[in-house]
């Protein structure tokens, strides 16, 4: 059995990082480890224009310190206010790459996305005829749909016909968790991708409830039944350059996920890496890991592959049961996997 593993710096081609003190608590434990972050531009008020980006990208380097492999890559947020400008702005903005798509309240800090696709269309045909990529959050928002089955609705009723209307549209179908996004991703062809969680390769919807309500396995969109889960695995480890690595970790402070109305997100950028290892490592598919993490997200965004190298050595640590908020000694995060032991460790400082 090896004990080390060097791959291909990864890139986390999703993750909320928040601002202020959260940021600055944050952003460290993605940059020990990744090239490119994707940086989701949800925030209150949304980054909504390329000059926000720009200060906001700023906030995050200066929070990484001197870090050269660390490259933020900022999404604008798509609304129904979005104009063609705004997109010509952005496609001329080298560190932005995407408009992200939020249903409006699909999720959290989704109260200005999208109330329908079809308002927007020549947005969408202008980022079609950009170098941009369109970043969706596949969930409807009908409250009448089950909210397990609200991926797979997104498709048949919003991905498929949109797919229809402009099919040169570079699309990222985030974080999928059912079979059903698996399938579609893996018919669409060469323009359509898709980000894969950690969360949603380790666990299923039993997990939420083991022995209690659990407000950290809480995400949107939720965690499905076992066979989306293994559907997923089967996607990851596959060697399809459609799917890549997206954390999806989105801190909230304790009080806010464990309260009558717990809020979506999953904290797990403290060990991104570590986690993926462990999912491939349990399927005997070690071999798959640098494709997945470290080259399908930068081709399908047309980036170059990323020229260092990490290491991951097998050791078992405890990860700490929470980090406290940079600046703030009431907050707190919990992160994955907390007070539990993993199996493997970035080498840091190489
Ligand atoms: O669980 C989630 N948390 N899903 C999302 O789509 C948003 C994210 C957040 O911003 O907290
Ligand atoms: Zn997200």
């Amino acid at each position: 059995m090896k004990n080390t593993i060097q791959i291909t710096r990864p890139d986390d081609w999703h993750i909320h990082v928040r601002n202020g003190d959260i940021l600055k608590t944050v952003v460290p434990h993605s940059a020990r480890c990744f090239g490119r972050i994707m940086v989701m531009p949800n925030l209150v008020p949304p980054v909504c224009k390329a000059n926000q980006a720009d200060q906001y990208r700023e906030e995050i380097v200066q929070a990484a310190g001197e870090l050269a492999h660390f490259r933020p890559m900022m999404a604008l947020y798509l609304t129904d206010n979005t104009t063609v400008e705004d997109v010509r702005a952005a496609d001329a903005n080298p560190h932005i790459v995407g408009f992200k798509l939020y249903p409006a309240g699909a999720t959290t800090n989704s109260d200005s996305g999208v109330t329908s696709v079809t308002r927007i269309m020549p947005v969408l045909e202008a980022i079609a005829s950009s170098t941009l990529v369109l970043q969706i959050h596949g969930e409807v928002t009908d409250p009448n749909v089950d909210v397990f089955d609200r991926e797979a609705e997104f498709i048949d009723q919003v991905l498929s016909p949109l797919r229809r209307e402009i099919p040169e549209l570079r699309i990222v179908f985030e974080h999928i968790t059912t079979k059903q996004g698996v399938d579609f991703v893996k018919a669409a062809g060469e323009s359509v991708a898709a980000t894969i969680t950690p969360q949603h390769l380790l666990f299923s919807r039993n997990d939420l409830f083991r022995g209690g309500i659990r407000p950290h396995y809480y995400c949107l969109p939720i965690l499905k039944r076992h066979e989306h889960q293994l559907a997923l695995l089967d996607a990851a480890i596959s060697g399809d350059p459609s799917f890549f690595l997206g954390t999806d970790s989105a801190p909230h402070s304790r009080l806010k996920k464990e309260t009558s109305c717990g809020c979506a997100g999953i904290y797990s950028a403290h060990a991104a890496i570590e986690l993926y290892a462990e999912v491939f490592e349990a399927m005997d598919a070690l071999h798959q890991l640098e494709a997945f993490a470290s080259f399908h997200g930068a081709d399908f965004y047309r980036q170059p592959r990323n020229q260092d190298q990490i290491t991951l050595e097998r050791i078992d640590w405890e990860v700490p049961a929470n980090y406290p908020v940079a600046g703030n000694q009431e907050d707190e995060i919990v992160p994955l996997k907390a007070g539990e032991l993993m199996r493997w460790r970035l080498v840091e400082n190489e």
